[in-house]
């Protein structure tokens, strides 16, 4: 019977990601999906790089957003290069808007954190922003200047991730639901799926907010829950921005073709992806508040996605306590399209058994007062 080096369960972009770079690194690999890959959060993200605009706090989830961020603009090659599919990099930079003075002075301290941590963030005056972008509100009380945040194409980047990791030698199995993990005292021998049962030296939980589920059947109780996200988008008649905006209550991201997406809402605790009357309408209100003119775009088409969040508001990222062939890779929430590069690197990294960076300790799965198993 073929044992697979490792077993990642999710077919999202970490776990498209995490199957790439175990694959690059020569293991032999089984992605299982129950549905078709990219076809939850991963899809409905709006794709932005956000390091600084998204982790306003020093810590580890700053230090791997800022080390995964550097790890695109040479990925977009390798990528392109396994697998002809460009995951559409743009490095335009992001805005951050002041809509009033208590946003002002958040911002301001978020400036001085991060450049203290040597990193490219200024604040512009309200007629620095107008200068830049001609269409905002007047309104607005200044702006986070963050030129290296930038945005992808959330979808095309998970099936990059997916094709490289196939033409390097990994299966994927699309529409196999992995009903249970095969467990011995202390190890997982594989899975049990709908399409029979699969063996693996090592199993990956990359479920993103579905995992909790599989946590639960090996005797893991941990903060994790549901937020979903509703977005929409318009085409304009020409380009209405540059760069990306990010406001506390919504944010437009300046696609290809004239297409602005914006988003997005925030409902905790349902899986639902139903889009709702009142979600968009909201969203609706407060983008026209920061770009008036986005009234006269021609309304494109609404979605939704399921965001992955935990207790602390820090992914899931390493062994399972007890299981020692068991790695989690879960929790990444609003950041998780940013993510995924150093997602896949370190779960690599894990599996091969290799030195792991200090940061590490912050993503453990038994961080948490309300951890409960693993015994
Ligand atoms: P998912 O993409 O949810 O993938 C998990 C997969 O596991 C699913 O395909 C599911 O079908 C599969 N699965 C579950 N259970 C099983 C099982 N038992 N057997 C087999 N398969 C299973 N992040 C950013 O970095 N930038 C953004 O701009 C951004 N914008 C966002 C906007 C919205 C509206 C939303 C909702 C999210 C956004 N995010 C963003 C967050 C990002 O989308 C998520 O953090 C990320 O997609 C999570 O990826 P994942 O692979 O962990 O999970
Ligand atoms: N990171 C944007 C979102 O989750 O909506």
């Amino acid at each position: 019977m073929n044992k697979y080096d490792a077993i990642i369960i999710g077919g999202g972009v970490n776990g498209c990601s995490i199957a790439y770079y175990l694959a690059r690194d020569g293991k032999s690999v089984l992605l299982l999906e129950r549905e078709k890959l990219a076809g939850k959060a991963s899809s409905a993200a709006a794709g932005m790089l956000g390091a600084q605009v998204e982790v306003t706090r020093e810590g580890a989830l700053f230090d791997i957003a800022k080390e995964s961020r550097a790890m695109f603009p040479s990925l977009q090659y390798e990528l392109k290069e396994h697998s002809g599919i460009d995951m559409e990099l743009v490095q335009k930079g992001m805005l951050k808007l002041a809509m009033n003075e208590e946003e002002a002075r958040h911002l301001k301290s978020t400036i001085a954190f991060q450049q203290k941590l040597g990193e490219r963030a200024e604040w512009l005056a309200p007629e620095q922003v107008a200068e830049r972008e001609g269409q905002l509100s007047d309104a607005l009380l200044g702006a986070m200047d963050i030129p290296m945040d930038g945005h992808v194409n959330p979808e095309r980047l998970t099936h990059a991730f997916a094709k490289s990791a196939i033409n390097l030698g990994a299966e994927v199995k699309e529409y196999v639901d992995v009903y249970s993990l095969v467990m011995d005292k202390c190890s997982v021998r594989g899975v049990e799926t709908s399409n029979g049962t699969f063996h693996g030296e090592n199993v990956v939980i990359a479920a993103g907010a579905w995992s909790k589920r599989l946590l639960g059947e090996c005797g893991v109780t941990v903060p994790a829950y549901p937020v979903k996200g509703e977005c929409f988008s318009v085409i304009t008649d020409r380009p209405l921005l540059a760069s990306t905006i990010f406001t506390e209550s919504c944010y437009l991201v300046p696609k290809s073709g004239n297409r602005l997406v914006i988003g997005a809402t925030m409902v905790p605790d349902t899986f639902s992806e139903n889009v709702t009357v009142g979600g968009i309408y909201q969203l609706m209100e407060e983008v026209a508040r920061v770009l008036p003119s986005v009234k006269y775009a021609t309304f494109e088409r609404f979605w939704s996605g399921i965001r992955p969040q935990t207790g602390d508001g820090l992914p899931y990222l390493g062994h399972h306590p007890k299981y020692k062939n068991l790695v989690i890779a879960t929790g990444h929430y609003r950041n998780g399209i940013l993510l995924s590069p150093i997602t896949g690197k370190l779960v690599t990294k894990m599996i091969q058994g290799d030195p792991m960076p200090n940061y590490m300790e912050a993503f453990k799965l038994d961080r948490l007062k309300e951890y409960a198993g693993g015994e």
